[in-house]
């Protein structure tokens, strides 16, 4: 999916105030640490809480493999005074369920409410669009989950539809609002949004 540009583990996205860079090893205590928080990891369809650090290890070892297979892009974010620390993790990745890749991302409990959500999202959807040339990207929230579903509509994404997905790591069938947005739509509003970044 993607090309040998993202498949490389010296590629980076930079914007106003992050890196998103490769998930290293010693990033594992970290993703740990604040994806295994229930405020974040609840949130999400697959993380457990508590996320032993054996998990996270293996997190890294799967993000690195699929960036380097260009199946995907897995991105560790980190504020740019500190790229060393990782503080939340965004990923466009197939999964097998889905036709379409599939856009996911937690951000470390206490660094919401900034906009850094927003600020990644817009960055990889776009390096998405420009490098790997798809046509849709897919996302979902669960539907209490304010904070996501408008990280995604900020980012041009479209309500389609709800869904039950069952989550093994929340025990159960979570509802859950699903979530599009097209190439045509993301071009549309490349050329409308002020300031937007230029590929
Ligand atoms: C969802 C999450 C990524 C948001 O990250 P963030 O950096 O705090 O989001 P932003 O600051 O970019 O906020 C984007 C918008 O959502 C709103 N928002 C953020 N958190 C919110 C909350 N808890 N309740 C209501 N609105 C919220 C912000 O106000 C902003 O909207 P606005 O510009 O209209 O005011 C973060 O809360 C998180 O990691 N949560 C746990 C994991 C998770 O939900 N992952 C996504 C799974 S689908």
């Amino acid at each position: 999916m993607f090309p040998d540009l993202t498949r490389d583990d010296v590629f980076r996205i930079e914007t106003r105030r992050l890196w998103l860079r490769w998930p290293m090893a010693r990033d594992a205590e970290a993703v740990s640490r604040l994806a295994g928080d229930p405020a974040v990891a609840e949130m999400t369809a697959r993380i457990p809480t508590p996320l032993p650090l054996h998990e996270a290890e293996r997190f890294v070892i799967r993000a690195r493999a699929t960036n380097t297979a260009g199946e995907g892009l897995i991105m560790a974010l980190c504020r740019r005074g500190a790229p060393a620390n990782l503080i939340g993790v965004i990923s466009v990745e197939n999964r097998p369920s889905e036709p379409e890749p599939h856009l996911g991302y937690w951000l470390g409990r206490s660094f919401w409410g900034e906009g850094l959500m927003t600020e990644a999202a817009s960055a990889i959807v776009d390096a998405t669009f420009a490098y790997a040339g798809g046509r849709t990207l897919a996302s979902a929230a669960i539907i209490r989950n304010t904070g996501s579903r408008r990280v995604l509509e900020k980012c041009g994404f479209r309500l389609t539809g709800e869904a039950a997905p069952v989550f093994e790591a929340r025990g159960g069938a979570v509802p859950s609002y699903t979530f599009r947005l097209d190439r045509a739509a993301w071009l549309d509003r490349r050329g409308t949004v002020v300031g937007g970044p230029s590929l």
